[in-house]
């Protein structure tokens, strides 16, 4: 188009972020009373560019999913190349589709037996969702138990093995048959029982506050369900692609869920969760009825390449590796913050899934808008308002680790 014919702008053109903080607002329907408002231009590696220029350290990647940092170029690279092939082509899983298969394939190698079969959703919650799906369908019970504080998503059936009040209370009555047990208590153990479908629990509480399950407790909850037939489900929407230091979250521990969930970091930044068992149990979709359980966009074409490129990029790198180191790092850091500082509480975490917990809820929020100030992104858990979580990218440097825990000082000096 000639430069003659460009139309003119009934209105002069905003500045970047100028009108989009307004129509933010008035548009996008608010779920935070206090949203952090940036306007985001750019991302890459372990920064966010906002509108003005500014730059920030993320220490949160998205809440856990930008595990490559990002941008990646691999995963880029592969989106690319999925784009020119072709998008969403049918519903329902009736199309043999090239990086479908080739993730689920993987997945199923890397997460060795029992995990041979792979179903794919949009979202975490999806894939716990379908997670209890499937339990209740294949063992004919009705029973879902889940953990106090546990976070697992915010559909109706991931919202009843949630344990949280404040969140469940507005959208009673939950699921009939689902239940709260209390964290880490074995002797609570014995109410699971033959009516029990399904327990779900995360092996390291992420919004629950970083709270890590003891590899006893875990074995007592495996013996538990497998005594009276109740499927184990591990929520490893955060734990899971090498966070915690290992693959997944439950090497650490050694015990294995019947049902295996991921999501965030799966996608390498594009929507994709999944939840992987044996053959035998997710069979159970596949009759009475057939299509028992189906998504229309669930392991799309797309996300599946992104996430066919992360996962290589996170075995082929040694990221889970890093990860233990860096955070290993990380934590001691944050342990001679706790020692210097009064109003930090405790440290604790494993791998690049790291929590400091503060005096006051005040102090917390103070903490992490003077963490923004300077430049770092950080937030507080949903279930505990006292305890900052950081989950930053596995690739973070040397040199960000140090200018993190540099930041974090000052802030806490003008706490
Ligand atoms: C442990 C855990 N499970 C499930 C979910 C839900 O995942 P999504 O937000 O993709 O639905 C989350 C989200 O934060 C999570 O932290």
């Amino acid at each position: 188009m000639s430069a003659r014919r460009v139309p003119r702008p009934s209105r002069p053109v905003p500045a970047p972020g100028q009108d989009l903080a307004r129509d933010f607002r008035l548009h996008v329907a608010q779920t935070s009373t206090g949203p952090l408002g940036l306007a985001i231009v750019a991302a890459r590696g372990a920064w966010i560019t906002d509108a003005s220029g500014r730059r920030y350290l993320d220490l949160l990647a998205g809440m856990g999913v930008a595990n490559l940092g990002h941008g990646n170029r691999a995963v880029l690279r592969a989106c690319a190349a999925q784009l020119r092939r072709h998008l969403h082509v049918m519903v329902y899983g009736e199309y043999v589709l090239e990086t479908q298969v080739r993730l689920a394939t993987r997945l199923s190698a890397l997460a060795g037996p029992p995990f041979e079969s792979c179903y794919f959703t949009n979202s975490g919650t999806e894939a716990i969702e379908g997670a209890l799906k499937t339990a209740r369908k294949f063992t004919g019970r009705s029973g879902l138990v889940g953990f106090d504080l546990g976070f697992h998503g915010d559909t109706f059936g991931a919202l009843s093995v949630g344990g949280n009040p404040v969140y469940r209370d507005p959208f009673l009555p939950l699921l009939p048959g689902s239940r709260i047990l209390p964290w880490q208590d074995v002797g609570a153990l014995r109410t699971i029982d033959r009516t029990t479908a399904a327990v779900v629990i995360e092996p390291v509480q992420a919004e629950g506050g970083v709270r890590l399950a003891d590899p006893a407790f875990l074995r007592a909850l495996r013996d538990r369900c497998r005594e009276v037939g109740a499927l184990l489900v591990f929520d490893e929407v955060v734990t899971g692609l090498g966070r915690t230091g290992t693959l997944f979250g439950f090497q650490q521990s050694g015990v294995k869920p019947d049902l295996l969930v991921l999501a965030k970091a799966l996608g390498g930044g594009l929507p994709l969760g999944a939840f992987l068992g044996s053959r035998r149990i997710l069979g159970t979709l596949t009759r009475n009825p057939a299509l028992a359980h189906v998504t229309t966009f669930g392991g799309h074409p797309l996300s599946c390449a992104a996430a066919l490129a992360a996962l290589n990029e996170t075995v082929e790198r040694d990221l889970p590796a890093r990860a233990a180191r860096s955070g290993a790092l990380l934590l001691r850091g944050l342990e001679s913050l706790a020692a210097r500082h009064k109003a930090v509480r405790a440290v604790r975490g494993v791998g690049m899934l790291l929590a400091l917990e503060l005096a006051s809820p005040r102090a917390t929020r103070r903490f992490a808008a003077g963490c923004l100030e300077r430049g770092l992104i950080v937030n507080w858990t949903l279930h505990r308002d006292t305890v900052i979580r950081l989950a930053p990218p596995l690739i973070l440097s040397r040199a960000e680790i140090t200018l993190a825990l540099a930041t974090m000082d000052a802030v806490l000096r003008d706490l």
